[in-house]
């Protein structure tokens, strides 16, 4: 029995890899040879000075001074945070002009979603449950980039978020890892290409592993995630991205169960290298190695270089830590060169695959015109409206009618220049304008109304990042001070008089772009400032009122969801998303994105995530059930939820098997219709649950789901494979992958709380 059993799983490892699509050896066998025979001629020193990426910008407190001579000396692989193109072709220049062996620099930025064509932000773009949308923004953005010298990017970052006060839950995917592998991969498929090539940009899948599980949502903090939840849930699109070919992975800052990631040899070694196979670069994140001595973790710089490398740190981003200690550490013989020699070699085969020895310059008379180009405006104005969710729409408040002739936008987001694209603007990341011109949504409405209409505009104060007294030390900027009683009043009778003076309002409102991202954690997800006080006025003045949410994260909107007939969730929807937010108001687009979260009703409720476990009584018992007794404890709007202009019918769920045996395929077929008026973008979600077994399995999981295109009255049949992909998990009492004997349910419909049911059984 037991070899029975033994025997069925080992064939679930190796079906596992190929089926999510595992590639042939990530880097040529050309590139292989060369960068070998380049290592035979390299000095020790040169070899650490390939694992050293040093910072291109000199920053007060960051990097005192430019690289220039280490350049020379054959000191550093790669550079970061340059994104001026003359002073990138200059360090090239003196890499390939000055250093002994003319290998040229890996320049590496965060290309996050676009470079000067901002696409909405990637929590966006998982909303629009369509791969095709990441695939096509990355693929520009790809472009964009080479053209103005970056070769390496820093996305896609992967990390699950079931935490919304953690700031950084806008740079993913979401809560979900079905939903996230499938964007994970989409993103390196646009980036890199089927191929790395020269018109490749390398992605960095980060931050590995564990990051969005920090505790409180508190950015940076420890993670404490056990084994089986690692690979179950946190592990697997990081595993997906591998699988696409990722040539990197960044290790991230903070603890993982007591061990830095940074410094984790289970991570970076056993689980990436060993048991994946991964074969390309571990960089670290800025400063992560030196940091290994701030956790409490390594005694030293030197022993912080020794913990990095040995765990499997290929590359020590900005810390300058390797370069300082790493050749001391071969001459004691504590690292050995040979296996120094490995940590290089990855890197010298991604700069030969990207092409960067035969074209290292950056031809800066073509940047403008490629970063410019009306293409990428236009194709980000199309997935920008494909991003959005629409979360309530009574008696068919939207679309809104072209013929309107006065409008009230009031929020202090609505013409915001700055607010609209999100953060990691590449050209605006340092304080610098971008140059991009974004389009707000209050130049949208105008545009879309025309010159005849009375578009009268009610910002409200500027709203603040940080509380009352908190020096905001890293850009040393001052809070803004919450506006005093009789400036709250003045707003609140501005909105009013606004209001009473038009057909209609369109209150734009949620955070500043600043708000979330990096170090931008919050304890409420309240609306911040007086924006909730402005909406409740201008609801209680008895116009229509339409909510346009601008915002990274999910925030309390409980009074909203009740008295604001509609809502949108435009999220940061980039360049031209005041364009699409207008295109999706007044009609011209059916909104058909889904939510990658669950949405919370107030942050006490957090984490909040649909596949929780069952607990010891049936989840609809009124007593012992888990739950909150002061709030309703089930989300607001639930995972995959979504409205459209039209309404979907799901039916005919069916499956070929009733019962079949482990390792064997089901299909589940299902009937999608559209009942409605106007054609319309469904997303049909397949989610199961497995009865029983060596351990509890979720109430539910996502298992497969599909954005289509319906006309009135149009029904397509959509089938979705249930085989080992589906089927297997990491089992805590097995300690393997497995695919279990067991009951299992399957339903299939519009969000995660889909109806439609059908059941089968696997046997042994
Ligand atoms: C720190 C961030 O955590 C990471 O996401 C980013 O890629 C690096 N800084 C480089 O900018």
């Amino acid at each position: 029995m037991r070899l029975v059993r033994l025997f069925v799983f080992t064939l679930l490892c190796a079906s596992f890899a190929t089926a999510i699509g595992a590639q042939g050896p990530l880097f040529s066998a050309e590139a292989r040879q060369k960068a070998q025979a380049l290592l035979k001629q390299m000095t020790l020193d040169e070899k650490i000075g390939q694992l050293n990426q040093s910072s291109g910008k000199v920053m007060p407190g960051l990097a005192s001074e430019k690289p220039d001579d280490l350049i020379a000396k054959g000191g550093v692989g790669s550079v970061l945070w340059q994104m001026d193109v003359k002073e990138i072709n200059r360090l090239q220049h003196i890499a390939i002009e000055k250093s002994r062996l003319h290998i040229p620099i890996l320049f590496g930025y965060d290309v996050i979603h676009g470079y000067r064509t901002l696409f909405p932000v990637p929590l966006a773009m998982a909303s629009s449950w369509d791969p095709s949308v990441e695939e096509q923004a990355q693929h520009l953005a790809a472009q964009d980039a080479r053209a103005a010298g970056i070769e390496w990017t820093f996305t896609p970052m992967v990390d699950i978020a079931r935490d919304a006060r953690w700031g950084r839950i806008v740079e993913g995917a979401g809560e979900d890892p079905y939903l996230g592998s499938a964007m994970a991969q989409a993103q390196v498929r646009g980036f890199q290409g089927a191929q790395l090539g020269p018109e490749s940009v390398l992605v960095c899948v980060k931050h590995f592993a564990g990051y969005g599980a920090a505790e409180g949502g508190r950015d940076y903090d420890s993670s404490y995630v056990p084994e089986e939840l690692m690979h179950n849930v946190y592990l697997v699109p990081f595993h997906a991205a591998e699988n696409a070919g990722a040539g990197s992975f960044m290790s991230a800052y903070m603890d993982l169960n007591d061990v830095p990631a940074s410094g984790n040899s289970w991570l970076l070694t056993d689980v990436l290298r060993k048991e994946w196979g991964f074969q390309g670069i571990v960089l670290s994140d800025a400063f992560a190695v030196g940091n290994l001595t701030t956790h409490g973790f390594a005694r030293d710089p030197q022993d912080a270089a020794y913990r990095a490398i040995t765990a499997g740190v290929n590359m020590d981003m900005a810390s300058l830590t390797y370069s300082h200690n790493l050749a001391q550490l071969v001459r004691e013989g504590k690292v050995s060169e040979a296996y120094l020699d490995t940590m290089v070699v990855p890197i010298l085969e991604a700069k030969y695959d990207l092409g960067l020895f035969e074209h290292p310059y950056v031809d800066e008379s073509k940047v403008d015109a490629v970063l410019s180009r009306p293409e990428g405006l236009s194709l980000e104005r199309k997935l920008a409206a494909r991003s959005m969710v629409l979360l309530r729409n009574e008696n068919h408040a939207l679309p809104l009618s072209k013929e309107l002739k006065k409008v009230a936008v009031i929020g202090p987001l609505a013409d915001s220049a700055t607010d609209i694209e999100g953060g990691w603007t590449v050209e605006g990341l340092f304080g610098g304008a971008g140059k991009s011109n974004p389009v707000t949504v209050l130049a949208g409405i105008k545009a879309k109304l025309g010159p005849n209409a009375q578009v009268t505009y009610i910002s409200g104060p500027k709203l603040s990042k940080v509380y009352p007294g908190l020096l905001d030390t890293f850009n040393g900027i001052k809070p803004t001070p919450p506006p005093t009683a009789e400036e709250t009043a003045e707003w609140i009778a501005k909105a009013k008089a606004a209001t009473a003076d038009s057909e209609l309002v369109v209150a734009v409102l949620g955070e500043t772009s600043g708000m979330s991202g990096e170090n931008a954690s919050r304890a409420t997800l309240d609306l911040p400032g007086i924006q909730e006080q402005m909406l409740e006025a201008v609801v209680a003045a008895g116009k229509p009122v339409v909510l346009v949410l601008q915002n990274g994260r999910p925030l309390d909107i409980r009074w909203a969801s009740e008295h604001v007939p509609a809502i949108l969730e435009a999220w940061y929807p980039g360049t031209e998303g005041g364009n699409a937010v207008a295109d999706v108001l007044f009609g011209d687009v059916n909104p058909g994105g889904k939510l990658p979260v669950s949405w919370p009703r107030t942050a006490g409720g957090e984490p909040l995530y649909y596949n929780h476990n069952l607990t010891h009584e049936p989840e609809d018992r009124p007593n012992f059930t888990s739950r909150y007794w002061d709030v309703n404890s089930r989300p607001l709007y639930p995972f995959g939820y979504g409205l459209s202009y039209t309404n979907f019918k799901f039916d005919n769920v069916h499956l070929s098997k009733t019962s079949m045996n482990v390792g064997d395929t089901n299909e589940v077929s299902v009937d999608v219709s559209n009942t409605g008026s106007v054609p319309g973008d469904a997303v049909a979600q397949i989610y199961i649950h497995q009865r029983y077994g060596s351990a509890s399995r979720p109430v539910r999981q996502l298992k497969g789901f599909k954005r289509i295109e319906l006309r009135p009255g149009e029904t397509k049949t959509l089938k979705f494979p249930l085989g080992l992909n589906e089927l297997q998990f990491w089992s805590p009492q097995k300690k393997q992958w497995v695919v279990e004997p067991s009951d299992f349910d399957v339903w299939a419909g519009e969000d995660s709380t889909a109806k439609l049911h059908a059941d089968f059984t696997t046997t042994q």
